[in-house]
């Protein structure tokens, strides 16, 4: 059986303080229980990395939302892989699409930190999805194969077992507007199959594949009820602990 994972990525949001807060709310929230094989995780801001990791149970993993594409040096304002991984966190998310628009990221560089990521035991959480504007066009396999075949590319079968893939189509970030049920399918299908493809057939069925866009408790199982849909990358919901845990509880 796949790993189930709900991971709450809370962007740019909170102080210190208010992070910490919620963080104690999820801790909280998730000791009345999750179904069997659904593992939590949150992405706070890398500031609050640290703290946070003192208040969450290990039960609970810590993801950073970025990490540089260079392990050390003359960087000045950028957080490697290896300073996130020494915060005690598990995670890190590669190639958000906010990422790759508002910081111009290329598929080239999402490599390079993919690679950073792996060599300093961080589990990444690939992000791939097309925009509306290839929705509209017909070309979001085409967008999205060329994301993961670029982003993975050099990655062994080894490594590839510990990636975690996240299909975000764009025109459902922040926009209220999620995907079909129908839609995620095909696309998580299509990113399995892809992935057999590159792969395996048996390192495909293992890799877990979280839907993201505008997912909320009120639609979170419609989606997770497909058969390729592993959870869930979340954004808005996830900075309310209560709306974040009972996304989780939707298996
Ligand atoms: P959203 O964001 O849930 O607010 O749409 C999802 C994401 O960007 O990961």
């Amino acid at each position: 059986m796949r790993r189930k994972i709900v991971a709450g990525n809370w962007k740019m949001n909170t102080t210190l303080k208010e992070g910490l807060e919620l963080a104690k709310a999820v801790k909280e929230n998730a000791e009345s229980g999750l179904p069997d094989g659904v593992s939590v995780i949150v992405a706070p801001p890398f500031t609050h990395l640290t703290g946070i990791k003192d208040v969450l149970p290990s039960s609970i993993g810590l993801s950073a939302q970025n990490c540089a594409t260079d392990e050390s040096g003359a960087f000045t304002g950028e957080v490697s892989a290896k300073m996130i991984a020494s915060t005690g966190a598990q995670y890190v998310i590669i190639g958000h699409s906010e990422r790759r628009l508002y910081f111009r990221e290329t598929d080239d560089e999402l490599n390079k930190k993919v690679n950073m990521a792996l060599s300093n035991n961080l589990t990444p959480i690939f992000c791939c999805g097309e925009n509306l504007e290839e929705r509209e066009k017909g070309i979001y396999t085409e967008v999205v194969k060329k994301q993961i075949e670029l982003g993975l590319s050099g990655i062994d079968k080894d490594d590839f077992k510990k990636i975690i893939i996240a299909y975000e189509p764009v025109w459902a970030i922040g926009t209220g507007k999620t995907a079909s049920p129908e839609q995620a399918q095909e696309m998580h299908g299509y990113i399995r199959n892809l992935l057999a493809e590159m792969y395996d057939a048996e390192a495909a069925d293992k890799v877990s594949i979280l839907y993201g866009g505008s997912c909320k408790p009120s639609n979170a199982a419609e989606i997770f009820a497909n058969e390729d849909v592993d959870g869930g990358l979340i954004g808005g919901a996830s900075l309310n602990a209560a709306d974040f845990l009972a996304i989780a509880r939707s298996f």
